[in-house]
């Protein structure tokens, strides 16, 4: 009888040669999916911005901006074929200590009230609701509002 053997997934700077990878991911999983221009912004930008491979496979990606003592978490995604398995709260973890290390006392993130899975991940996480931006997502029909969520890092 064989094992078999899977690598673990790693952690790396995300990188314009990702960017077609990326966005596959990102116009399957979203409604109204970030551009590559966003993406490539973000690095030009020196965002934290990190791809989750497995076996060279893209599992997942996000993009966190770190300022004045503050993380914005601006976009965390996780491929489908891939979730429910635990790398969304792996990138959350990864997230989260790239944001202590660089000094910041807390990180927050904006996320759509309809999007039950990602609030769930995020409250079993310890972020708490502290506001409701109006109108701050585009949507189908009109505006869809953004919950702010914060985690402070200790
Ligand atoms: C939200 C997202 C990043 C979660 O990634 P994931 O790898 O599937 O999440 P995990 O497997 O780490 O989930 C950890 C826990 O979060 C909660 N959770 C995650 N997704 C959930 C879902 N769809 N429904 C209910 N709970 C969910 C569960 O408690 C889960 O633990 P469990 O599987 O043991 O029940 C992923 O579903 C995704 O990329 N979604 C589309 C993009 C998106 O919405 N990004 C966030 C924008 S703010």
């Amino acid at each position: 009888m064989s094992a078999v053997l899977k690598s673990a997934p790693v952690l790396a700077p995300m990188r314009d040669a990702d960017l077609a990878e990326v966005m596959a991911i990102e116009d399957a999983i979203y409604s109204h999916p970030w551009t590559r221009g966003n993406f490539a912004d973000s690095l030009v930008a020196g965002y934290e911005c990190r791809t989750w491979r497995m076996d060279g496979e893209l599992l997942g990606y996000f993009v966190l901006m770190v300022a004045a003592g503050e993380a914005h978490l601006l976009n965390l995604s996780v491929a489908p074929a891939h979730q429910r398995r635990g790398h969304g709260a792996t990138l959350l973890r990864e997230a989260s200590a790239i944001a202590r290390s660089r000094g910041a006392r807390g990180i927050f993130l904006e996320v759509r009230p309809s999007n039950a899975g990602a609030q769930a991940l995020y409250t079993r996480f310890g972020f708490r609701k502290i506001a409701v931006r109006r109108g701050y997502y585009p949507a189908h029909s009109g505006r869809e509002d953004a919950l702010v969520l914060t985690l402070a890092l200790q």
